[in-house]
């Protein structure tokens, strides 16, 4: 028997679709690869929407937009199987079967019989209750970097009847903004030479932007950083500590301080005395797909009035890229259903070139990033924004 995997869309059970154990020596080695990667989509799927497409789209009639990026049905579908104990079951039966099966033969790729030991692992391990451990890997090229930045991160079950829960999951948006900070920290403002640096993360959910950004911190040595990830949502803050835990295990002896806060965006700017670390501002803000709901932008404007710095940092440097005067990152899928929530941001920041003579937040800059939907269509991208907000008018320190 063949598996056909031709619409990756509708995954169905896997005691449906992989062929009979007892048939597994009849199926070639590609067919036993596509077994596998079968399987990875269930219990070890990758971040949908987060391979950048960096070559320019040529003909734009072959792109399609894609309006959803993690909550469509093959998600869902996933979501649902990973939970399925008895599929679990079958799986990891099926996957002994075929390890016991190549271990006896030669000349298997070992990366075959690599990816399907780790899917074991994975089934027998806590994808049982629907969790998932993923490891992310951002090129560097800074010369004081390591090859790659890692994370390993854990998402915990979506509850689908709690809209507030969607950061219990990693989005598109926050691999892309990571991808962005380990490929050109300076341009975000770390440099080596640079002292008591205070970055914050909005909206942080799983926490994979502020934990690279660590790790690019620490792996730089800038000293005395801090790193301050926040959200709102109890279970969300709950799991957002756990994956700082396991990521910085001996925080204390790094540099880097990091810490995970509860704020609310709606919430905060009318906090009167906020308790530390949010009682003074920082100087650098980021957030990954925080802006999904017509009022989000509003908020968070709110916020980055109390917390972005007004003064920017008077450290001399010889590059002409490196961003000192306080920013906020901001990367937002541009989903064509949510297109009014997104373009929100553009109403409720004016650009540099508009803003009066008061001191005001301002679009400093906007890119369009492009990234392979992953979705297995041909030519389905996600576009993302990448903006640059600040104040118009910064003092020196
Ligand atoms: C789509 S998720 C993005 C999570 C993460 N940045 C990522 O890209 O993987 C949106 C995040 O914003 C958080 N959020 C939503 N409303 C919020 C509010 N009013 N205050 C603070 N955080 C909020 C959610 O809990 C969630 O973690």
């Amino acid at each position: 028997m063949v598996i056909q995997i031709q619409n990756p869309a509708q995954l169905a059970a896997p005691s449906i679709r992989l062929p009979a154990i007892g048939s597994i020596p009849r199926q070639s080695i590609l067919e036993l690869s596509a077994c596998i990667s079968y399987l990875r989509k269930i219990y070890n799927p990758h971040v949908r929407g987060s391979s950048r497409i960096r070559e320019p789209v040529l003909d734009e009639s072959s792109v399609k937009l894609t309006s959803n990026i993690s909550l469509s049905d093959d998600v869902e579908a996933a979501d649902e199987l990973r939970g399925d104990a008895y599929e679990r079951a079958y799986s990891l039966r099926w996957l002994s079967a075929l390890v016991a099966y190549l271990s006896c033969l030669e000349n298997v790729p070992e990366s075959t019989l690599d990816d399907a030991t780790s899917l074991i692992a994975l089934c027998a391990g806590p994808a049982s209750a629907g969790i998932l451990t993923r490891n992310f890997s951002f090129p560097a090229t800074h010369l004081d970097l390591p090859p790659t930045i890692d994370v390993r991160l854990t998402d915990i079950p979506l509850d689908n009847h709690d809209f507030h829960s969607v950061g219990a999951q990693t989005w598109g948006g926050a691999c892309v903004l990571a991808e962005a900070i380990a490929e050109d920290p300076q341009s975000f403002g770390f440099v080596q030479s640079r002292r008591a640096l205070r970055v914050l993360e909005l909206g942080a959910g799983t926490g994979l932007v502020g934990i690279a950004t660590g790790k690019v911190v620490q792996a730089l040595g800038m000293l005395d950083a801090r790193i301050v990830a926040t959200d709102f949502y109890e279970s969300v803050l709950h799991n957002l500590v756990a994956n700082v835990r396991s990521n910085f295990p001996q925080n204390n002896d790094t540099g880097v301080v990091f810490d995970c806060h509860r704020l609310d965006w709606q919430a905060f700017p009318r906090e009167h005395a906020p308790a530390p670390p949010l009682d003074e501002p920082f100087d650098v803000i980021l957030g990954a797909d925080i802006v999904y709901e017509a009022a989000h932008a509003t908020w968070i404007k709110g916020c980055l009035e109390r917390l972005l710095s007004r003064k920017s940092s008077k450290l001399i440097s010889t590059s002409s890229h490196i961003a000192l005067s306080p920013t906020f990152h901001l990367v937002i899928p541009l989903r064509p259903t949510f297109d009014s929530e997104s373009s929100t941001i553009e109403t409720v920041f004016p650009t540099a070139s508009e803003a009066s003579s008061v001191p005001q937040l301002v679009i400093e800059g906007k890119d369009i990033i492009v990234c392979d939907a992953g979705s297995g269509v041909k030519g389905e991208v996600v576009r993302y924004a990448y903006y640059r907000i600040g104040w118009n008018f910064v003092q020196d320190l």
